[in-house]
């Protein structure tokens, strides 16, 4: 099965802040969407059990992804950062499905740190590199500062489609890597 665009984002959002961000990514790219969903009640669990999940590692049911992740030219993962760390809801995801993934690239929200280590456990589950990477904030999400990162994080990834990227550390605390 072919699919409808090269690019693909995928995100898991508890509240809202990622799924956003993956659907302005996703329409500067003009890429598909998927997101990420949690099986397990109503599918927006509690703080308390995301945090539960987190300290204990648990890796929750989602659904099968309903498009052929390795037909991709580049999946774009998004994930809210949750104690330093990837969502459990993506960490299932990357155990499940990270090796049929292409080339990535990585977003996350968050309210304010642990972007690195975050991308860190993301990178060591699929061993490999991001081709990019990008990190907002509260702040960034308030005042829509997160547009400008975004329109730029977008044209690196389009770039990087048409061109292989090296190692670049970019402007804007983008870190472009290939
Ligand atoms: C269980 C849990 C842990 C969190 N841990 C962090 C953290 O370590 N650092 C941080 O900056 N924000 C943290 N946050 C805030 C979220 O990353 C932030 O609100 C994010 O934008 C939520 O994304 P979502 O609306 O897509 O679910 C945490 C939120 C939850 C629910």
């Amino acid at each position: 099965m072919s699919p409808a665009s090269p690019l693909l984002v995928v995100y898991y959002s508890r509240s809202g802040n990622t799924a956003r961000v993956g659907h302005e990514l996703a329409q500067r790219l003009g890429a598909d969407q998927l997101a990420i969903e949690d099986l397990r009640g109503d599918g927006r669990v509690s703080v308390w059990r995301a945090t539960l999940d987190r300290l204990l590692g648990t890796l929750p049911p989602i659904a099968d992804p309903a498009v052929p992740l390795e037909n991709y030219d580049l999946v774009v993962l998004g994930t809210p950062v949750w104690a330093g760390r990837p969502a459990s809801p993506v960490r299932r995801f990357l155990h499940d499905h990270g090796a049929r993934l292409p080339a990535t690239a990585f977003f996350c929200t968050m309210g304010g740190k642990g972007a690195e280590s975050t991308f860190g456990e993301m990178q060591e589950r699929l061993g490999k590199p991001p081709r990019a990477t990008c990190a907002i904030d509260a702040g960034m999400m308030a005042y829509g500062g997160y547009l400008d990162r975004l329109d730029a994080f977008a044209s690196r990834l389009a770039d990087g489609a048409r061109a292989p990227l090296n190692h670049v550390h970019a402007w804007n605390g983008i870190h472009v890597s290939g």
